[in-house]
């Protein structure tokens, strides 16, 4: 095991435990952030070795993030509104948006206490961004709280970002109901940013076989292209539609691995 850090670093809020590991900060780890401590990069070098693709997995569904936000925000966008978000370190969606403009406005949500805990501390000296716990399912709670109403103005557009957290609800929790509770308070021009575990096709044939690949990691779910084009509804997909997150406009520079299992996609909402 390596040495427990004792030390707390300032970014750390004292209500947080450091030396249990968290979810969120394993995850941040995994992506290359720095808001993690021992206990979390040992549990997520133990997880990673059972599924050695998760990490990079996980690096180019961030790395779609990014690229969405940089290229709605080219389009005019300027609220976002990111439910299921993890810890919001550097990179993250506030970052990029108030990169491409000073004006843009940005709001957080997870589920998860240590994410929040951490993100209020990364935020503290960021009014035009701010990070609350909220649980997706509680649609009521997260778009009428008092920090989506202070940032988010739901008569312009918005970028509703639910990147990596739909493959958390089962079809029997109706995703797209969910999804839809969100996107019918979306003005026209707004955008609906999706990630998810999946492939092209999942296989159905042999159902025992497809749920063992299904729910390999975990208690994730995955969907295929159909599923997950069918929860953008009837926003309109933007190009290249829903494809592996690296093949998602990838950067010049960018060598895109299409074998990583994470699908994603962009979509617009129409006039009317
Ligand atoms: C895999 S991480 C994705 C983080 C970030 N969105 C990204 O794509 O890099 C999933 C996040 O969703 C959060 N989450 C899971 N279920 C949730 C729920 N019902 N409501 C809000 N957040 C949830 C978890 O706490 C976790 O931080």
């Amino acid at each position: 095991m390596e040495h427990q850090d004792t030390q707390r670093p300032s970014w750390a809020p004292p209500e947080v435990d450091i030396d249990t590991p968290s979810i969120a900060r394993v995850y941040d780890f995994w992506i290359g952030g720095t808001h993690n401590f021992p206990v979390d990069r040992e549990l997520a070098r133990t997880v990673a070795a059972g599924n050695p693709d998760l990490p990079a997995t996980l690096r180019a569904n961030r790395a779609f993030l990014r690229r969405a936000v940089r290229e709605l925000s080219a389009l005019g966008i300027r609220q976002f509104l990111d439910i299921g978000s993890g810890i919001p370190a550097e990179g993250n969606v506030h970052d990029v948006a108030l990169a491409a403009h000073p004006d843009s406005k940005v709001v957080y949500v997870d589920i998860d206490p240590v994410a929040v805990a951490h993100g209020r501390a990364l935020l503290a000296d960021e009014p035009r961004a701010a990070v609350f716990q909220g649980d997706l399912y509680k649609s009521h709670e997260i778009l009428d709280a008092e920090e989506t109403r202070r940032l988010i103005d739901f008569d312009r557009p918005v970028a509703l970002i639910l990147a990596a957290v739909l493959h958390f609800v089962p079809d029997d929790d109706e995703p797209l109901a969910l999804v839809r509770r969100y996107t019918e308070r979306l003005a026209p021009g707004s955008a609906l940013v999706i990630s998810h575990a999946g492939a092209e096709e999942v296989p159905r044939t042999a159902p025992e076989a497809a749920e063992q690949y299904r729910g390999a990691v975990s208690r994730v779910i995955w969907r295929d292209n159909r599923e997950l084009t069918a929860l953008f509804e009837d926003f309109e997909l933007v190009e290249p539609g829903v494809v592996r997150a690296p093949l998602w406009r990838p950067e010049p520079a960018e060598t895109p691995d299409p074998a990583l299992a994470m699908l994603a996609g962009v979509a617009l909402k129409p006039a009317g």
